[in-house]
């Protein structure tokens, strides 16, 4: 039961969705939780509800995670905010490449950057990232969010090599379908659009709950100081992945 031996956690994605549910999981587990995301009134109510201490702020805002982040001590780094979008490379424009990049990848090796040394000094810490099934299979949507998510799944590989000899794990969580917020957000995020997302995604799936995602989460930071929890994938059982294409000319 090593949760006990953390202490402070950085959780971004903070304001919804597996964040949200991550952020009441290591409050109530009685660790200290700074909680990024960009809306600042659903931080708030979160803050109320469980103690965590908010940040506002936009993670493509480097100048601003590099002022936060050096004043804090963090134990468990959990990189859980990320974007996704509609249609495939052919669609995109160079907002929806550059946000996939910037918040999916980007800032998650600055925080990783910024957040290391610490945990290096202290020799204590744990790193979360969540990939996607996108990072590891190969299926229809957006070729940009697979690639950063892909990215995401070497890098968490990665890290272990810099942090040899030292007590820091970390684990990356790859995820399928999970009922969140993150698809209606592609249609405008309006009450309305939640809804024509739950139509589409949701009705008739049994999808993934964010309670799944932190359950496994919650195994890999309890996990013996020993054992490293290295890759987690978990989707619906009525989702298989991959799946091969020949297109008859
Ligand atoms: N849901 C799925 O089916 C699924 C499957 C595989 C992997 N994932 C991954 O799981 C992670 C969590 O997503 P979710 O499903 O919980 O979606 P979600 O409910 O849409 O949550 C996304 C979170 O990211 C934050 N965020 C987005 N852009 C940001 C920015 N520029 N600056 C700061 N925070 C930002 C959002 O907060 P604000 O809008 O308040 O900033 C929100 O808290 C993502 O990395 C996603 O790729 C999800």
């Amino acid at each position: 039961m090593t949760l006990e031996k953390y202490r402070t956690a950085l959780v971004t994605g903070a304001s919804t969705g597996i964040g949200a549910k991550l952020v009441e999981r290591l409050t109530g587990a009685g660790l200290t939780v700074h909680a990024i995301a960009r809306d600042a009134s659903r931080l708030d109510e979160l803050a109320q509800r469980t103690g965590a201490i908010p940040h506002a702020l936009d993670l493509g805002d480097t100048a601003a995670l590099e002022e936060l982040v050096p004043t804090l001590e963090v134990d468990v780094l959990a990189n859980i905010a990320g974007v996704s979008r509609m249609g495939n490379v052919l669609d995109s424009s160079r907002d929806d490449i550059d946000a996939l990049v910037d918040i999916n990848l980007a800032a998650v090796l600055h925080l990783v950057r910024l957040t290391l040394p610490g945990m290096v000094e202290r020799d204590r810490g744990h790193i979360v990232n969540i990939s996607s099934i996108a990072g590891h299979y190969n299926f229809f949507g957006h070729t940009a969010y697979h690639a950063t998510k892909a990215a995401v799944h070497q890098l968490s590989r990665q890290i272990r090599n810099d942090v040899l000899g030292r007590r820091i794990r970390v684990t990356e969580i790859s995820p399928g379908r999970v009922e969140t917020e993150i698809f209606a957000r592609n249609l405008g995020g309006s009450p309305e659009a939640i809804a024509e997302a739950h139509k589409t995604y949701f009705e008739g799936y049994e999808s993934l709950t964010t309670d799944d995602v932190a359950n496994s989460i919650e195994f890999a930071l309890r996990s013996p100081e020993h054992m490293n929890v290295g890759l987690i994938e978990i989707m619906p059982t009525y989702q298989v992945p991959g799946g091969l294409t020949f297109d008859r000319h």
